[in-house]
């Protein structure tokens, strides 16, 4: 590994040698400080906990049941078995089209079956990750641009740029909105990339929102497709978190827009989808490129060559999709869940004073500690974030790894640990809030101390100068 080390820009690609992958950012760091000394609640009871992997693990039990219930949907098992060979040899990039067909119907399920996707518009990919990569190859050229509204999840930065060559371009979302995305912001990031002589050629839009927890509502999505209509650029809808909504209002997918707009050009509008998060099964890599452009449907597919889903998983995934009793089920009893466990985090939060952002959807929540930091800096977010992970031993996200506008709102995942876990986390938070509380009271009370103390003194030296025959002469004029 030593070799690792040593400069190598001169005999590899520029792609090996820059930095596009972004793993030296705090979201990183925080990860590898997890890694090192993970938490186990007898083993490692002192260890950090990880709170920065948006992970839905609530509903394993359920997944669990049936997976031993349908031993057949299995083909290493012996009710399996029999189709063990039609399943290994398989080996067409459109998919087994029983997988193709369930996993559309389960996209319409989420929708609460307001709109329907086609099969045959499903491509397969590496995740969402290769879902947006993908994408970004068939649409833009090396250099040219995607708006992204802030804060947004830090991979984008990796899965749209990397090895494309495109760039992305923040649209500055503010707290005193609640971070909406407005028209006014829109227009103001493509205006500055066109004066750069930038090439925008689309709008990347992640609905529900990671960090947020928030869905975009109907006016927003109508007015993103008003304005990418009328730009005539791409727009790509990340809705990985769309089955994650826990309360009202309820998810609108840009499918139900475009259905809703007849006279918009159905050739812009992609949906990047997978089940990592609805599902909770990042490992299986199942990612979806659904676009209603044809040539990019064609395209994609052939791409997908490079980050298939293996036959084996399709099969799986195929039977339990086409489950309708487990799968309705499945999304009922897991916002449940999800709701129930951001409930409390966020009164846990709340108990001690710490605000975070109103969200109805998502594996985490957006806290707000801008009280804490010593100034409104990204210095000062960096700084309580290191005291977070190394003396909380919580990894939380800094805001500025999702290239948030304001220095203090972090990202804390709840949905990848047991309850146990989830109050020893809220536990940790409350002592350190009441120990911060405490020296900023005892600060107070030896600022107020010191205050009265300089203001005796002040009283006293008045009470020397006007009284003492040694006054100064200024006293006297
Ligand atoms: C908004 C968003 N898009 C895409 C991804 C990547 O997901 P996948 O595991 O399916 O590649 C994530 C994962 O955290 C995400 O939060």
């Amino acid at each position: 590994m030593a070799n690792m080390l040593v400069n190598q820009d001169h005999l590899l690609s520029k792609i090996a040698t820059n930095n596009g992958h972004a793993e030296n950012s705090p979201y990183f760091d925080g990860w590898k400080a997890y890694d090192t000394d993970p938490y186990h609640p007898t083993q490692n009871p002192n260890g950090v906990i990880q709170m920065g992997l948006a992970e839905n693990q609530l509903s394993f039990d359920l997944v669990q049941e049936w997976i031993i219930n349908n031993p057949k949907a299995s083909i290493c098992t012996a009710e399996g078995a029999n189709d063990f060979r039609d399943i290994a040899i398989f080996q067409d990039y459109h998919g087994l089209p029983e997988f193709r067909n369930a996993v559309a119907k389960f996209m319409e399920k989420v929708r609460g079956n307001r709109v329907q996707f086609d099969p045959a518009r499903i491509v397969m990919s590496g995740g969402a990750t290769g879902a947006q990569e993908t994408l970004a190859f068939c649409l833009a050229d090396p250099g040219d641009a995607f708006l992204v509204p802030t804060p947004y999840y830090p991979g984008n930065d990796r899965d749209l740029t990397w090895r494309t060559g495109v760039q992305l371009i923040p649209v500055v979302c503010h707290s005193s909105s609640d971070f909406k995305l407005t028209r006014e912001s829109l227009e103001s990031a493509y205006n500055k990339a066109r004066e750069s002589n930038i090439k925008v050629k689309g709008l990347l839009l992640n609905n529900p929102s990671n960090p947020l927890g928030t869905v975009l509502d109907r006016e927003t999505l109508q007015e993103s497709l008003n304005f990418i209509m009328e730009k005539n650029i791409h727009l790509i809808c990340d809705e990985i978190y769309s089955a994650t909504v826990f309360g009202q209002p309820g998810f609108v997918s840009i499918s139900e827009i475009v259905q809703e707009n007849p006279q918009c050009n159905l050739n812009l509008i992609h949906i990047v989808y997978s089940l990592s998060k609805d599902l909770g099964f990042p490992g299986f890599r199942v990612g979806i490129v659904y676009s209603y452009n044809d040539t990019v449907v064609n395209c994609a597919r052939k791409m997908s060559s490079f980050g298939l889903v293996s036959t084996q998983t399709q099969h799986l995934i195929a039977n339990m999709l086409s489950d309708d009793v487990f799968v309705d089920r499945f999304l009922t009893e897991s916002s449940e869940k999800l709701g129930a466990r951001h409930d409390i985090i966020s009164k846990g939060l709340a108990q001690v004073g710490i605000g975070s952002l109103k969200s109805n959807a998502g594996l985490y929540c957006w806290m707000d500690l801008r009280r804490l930091l010593k100034e409104a800096t990204f210095e000062a977010e960096l700084e309580l974030w290191r005291v977070i992970v190394n003396e909380v031993r919580l990894n939380v996200s800094p805001g500025a790894s999702f290239h948030c506008s304001e220095p203090g709102w972090f990202r804390v995942c709840f949905a990848n640990m047991d309850d146990e876990t989830m109050s020893v986390a809220l536990a940790r938070i409350h002592k350190f809030v009441m120990q911060k509380k405490g020296v900023e009271t005892s600060a107070k009370k030896q600022c107020r101390r010191i205050k009265l103390e300089i203001s005796l003194s002040f009283r006293r030296l008045d009470e020397i100068s006007t009284n003492s025959p040694m006054s100064s002469p200024l006293v006297r004029t």
